[in-house]
Parts: structure tokens; sequence; C-alpha cells
């Protein structure tokens, strides 16, 4: 495998990383600390079925600096962390996780875990069986996270709107929902209160059905979501979606979703740019789950949704703000926005360069 961690973790400034394996379980995972400078570092735990240790390994690191980006830019007082678990058929769930949580655990309060794919409420009631430093989702925890997602990206999708029409609008608004699972069924629900026309595509039929019933929304063939004359696509699914063959096809004006790291390729923003499409980035708008965590470990409190709605929808006005002041995508206006601040909490900002900050009012 030739893969040079040491070279890979300084190029983007990452502090550790650890490579965990459990006989008991069978458990294989990284986990990865990429700042903690302001903070703790916080991630959740995703689980996949990785094609090689050097995927895993790389999408953990991806993962990780993701998630200090959105700490920098939704102000929380932390960093990014993550933890991979290579997944295969004959793995002990329960005691890998439980083995995992004693993992953290150890780390003092470094680090502060949660769900991510293919960690759900069952697994983290194993982690937080062994760690303090884990998110709970019985009355003891932050409360509902997807709604705080949901909170965060509504407030996105409004600042898109408002950046391309003036205003919302929604009643005159189309919208595509790719995803109907706990952020997508939300963010329908939050469209279709508006009176919004929301159209929505998920794998799974009976998801689709429900919200049809529920929601009202129209129902879309997985797969021909891209086409749709829209003002917005919602992508509230995987990630990757957003590449050179869906970017072509794409007959929304705006994307602005919850889905992390929807563009297959950071140039993929820039493709987005040339063919006039507005990209509210994803780790600006998805952070309410994060901010509510962040809150209540750091706090004691939750973040409320109004506090979500506030934090998140002003950051990202200014981003596109600056985006349309200077021509540039707005995937790569908070990259290097979240870059400054990472910099300045490290106290290694170039100090001939005036600061800017991202919130004026
Ligand atoms: P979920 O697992 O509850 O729902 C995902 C849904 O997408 C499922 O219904 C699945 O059938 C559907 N789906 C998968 N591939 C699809 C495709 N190609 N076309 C149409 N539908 C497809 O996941 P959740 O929690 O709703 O998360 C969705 C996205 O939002 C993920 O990318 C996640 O990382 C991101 N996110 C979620 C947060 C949360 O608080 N739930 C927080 C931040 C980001």
């Amino acid at each position: 495998m030739a893969v040079h961690i040491l070279d890979a973790l300084s190029r983007e400034g990452f502090e550790e990383i650890l490579a965990v394996h459990d006989r008991e379980s069978g458990l294989r995972a990284f986990l990865a600390l990429h700042d903690t400078s302001a903070g703790p570092a916080f991630g959740g735990i995703r689980r996949f079925s990785y094609a090689s240790e050097k995927s895993a390994l790389l999408d953990c690191l991806r993962l990780a600096l993701s998630m200090s980006h959105k700490c920098a830019l939704a102000g929380v007082r932390g960093g990014g962390g993550k933890v991979v678990i290579l997944d295969r058929p004959d793995l002990d769930l329960e005691r890998a996780y439980r083995h995992l949580g004693a993992r953290v655990e150890r780390m003092g309060g470094r680090f502060y875990t949660g769900p991510d794919v293919g960690t759900g409420e069952e697994e983290l009631g194993w982690v937080t069986a062994t760690t303090r430093y884990a998110t709970r989702t019985d009355d003891l925890g932050p409360g509902d996270l997807a709604e705080a997602t949901c909170m965060g990206t509504f407030a996105g999708v409004s600042a898109g709107l408002r950046s391309l029409y003036g205003e919302e609008d929604w009643a005159q608004r189309t919208i595509v929902v790719q995803g109907l699972g706990k952020a997508g069924r939300g963010m329908a629900r939050l469209f279709a209160e508006r009176g919004a026309r929301v159209l929505a595509a998920d794998l799974e039929a009976d998801r689709v059905q429900r919200a049809v019933d529920d929601l009202g929304v129209e129902r879309l063939e997985p797969g021909s979501e891209y086409e749709v004359e829209a003002d917005v696509f919602c992508p509230c699914a995987m990630g990757g979606v957003l590449h050179d063959l869906t970017i072509q096809r794409l007959g929304a004006k705006i994307v602005a979703g919850a889905a992390n790291n929807v563009l297959a390729k950071a140039r993929h923003g820039d493709r987005l740019h040339e063919r006039g499409i507005l990209y509210v980035p994803d780790f600006v708008i998805n952070a309410g789950a994060l901010i509510r965590g962040a809150t209540f470990h750091l706090d004691g409190t939750p973040a409320s949704n109004e506090e979500i709605l506030g934090r998140v929808g002003e950051v990202a006005r200014e981003i596109l703000c600056r985006a349309l002041e200077e021509d540039a995508p707005p995937a790569r206006v908070a990259v290097d926005e979240a870059e400054r601040r990472l910099a300045l909490r490290r106290g290694t900002a170039s100090t001939d360069e005036p600061t800017r900050p991202v919130t004026t009012s």
C-alpha cells in the first residue's frame, strides 16, 4: 500500500492518526485528529465496506479535514476528527464499538464522537457504554441532531434563494430533494410547509410513498432528479453525486443540501460555477448537528433551532456575498475562509494580511 502517512498528515496539517485493531472483535479502524488548537476534535464514526485499507485511510483524513473546516466556519470551539471502521461480515459489532468507545475514553476528551454512515442509535449505545465522549441518543444527550442539520441546511437554501432572486418566495419555488432519510425527509417537510413544490427521489420506494402521502411531494425515479428544471437541487443522500456527468445534466439553478462531500472532486465546484449554478457549500450549511452536539458537550446546553438558523444563515450569506463580489466559486471561497480561520486559531496566520471577519452585520 503506497500511502506515505506522515507526508499525508503534514500536507494538510493533521495532528495524529491512530490505527486501531482489536483481536477479540476483529475491529480494524482509523481514528484521525486534524486540529485541536481551539478545543477538542469532533467527528462521527463511519462504518463502511472499503475496497482497501488505503481508501479507508484517505476517507478518514478527508472527513476529518472537512470537520475542521466545518468547525471553523460554524464558530465551534473545536476541530475536526473522524473514525472509520473497515466493515466486514464477520465483525463482532457490539464488541467492536465497545472497544472503540474505550479507546476514545482513553483520549480523555481530546476527541468527541457520534453518528455517521453505518453508526446509528444501536451502535452509539454500545459506544456510550464505554465512553463519556460520545453523543448519547437518549434524554441525557443533546437532542435531535437530524433536526439541527435540517435547520442549518434550510438556512443555507434560504441564503441561496436570496442571493439569486433577492427573496425566498417559497410558494413560487420548485425544489428537488434527493434522499428521504433523516435529513431529506426533514428538508422536504420544511419546504412543503412553506408551500414550495417538492419533488423527491429515494432508492427505497416506501420512503418516497410515505412522503407523497404525508407531505404531498411528487415522486421522481432515482436518477431522474438531476434533469428536473428546478430552483433548488437539495442533495440529502450520498456524497460524490456531483461529477462531470451529473453536473452536465443538472436542471436546477441552486445546489444546497445536507449531504456531506457532495462534490466528487473540488474542481466540480468550479464546474458548477462555470455553468452558472449557485452552489451553497455543504460543509457551510450542514453544520447544525455539529453545532448542537458541540454546544451540548462544551457549554452544557444544546443550541436551539433558532440559534442554528441564525449562525448558519449568517455565514452562508457572507460566503455567497463574497463569492458574488469576487465572481469566485463559493466552495473555493468557503475553503479559503475556513483555512484562514484555522491559521488564526493556530497562530500561524500571516500578519501581513489584513484579517477579514466573515460575519459583517
Ligand atoms: P439516512 O441514511 O437517514 O438517509 C439517506 C437516504 O438516502 C436513504 O433513504 C437512502 O435510501 C437514500 N439514498 C441513498 N442513495 C441514494 C440515491 N442515489 N438516490 C436517492 N436516494 C438515495 O441519512 P441522513 O442522516 O439523512 O444523511 C443524509 C446525508 O446528509 C448524508 O450524506 C449525511 O452524511 C449527511 N448529513 C447528515 C446529518 C444528520 O444529522 N443526519 C448531519 C450532516 C450531514
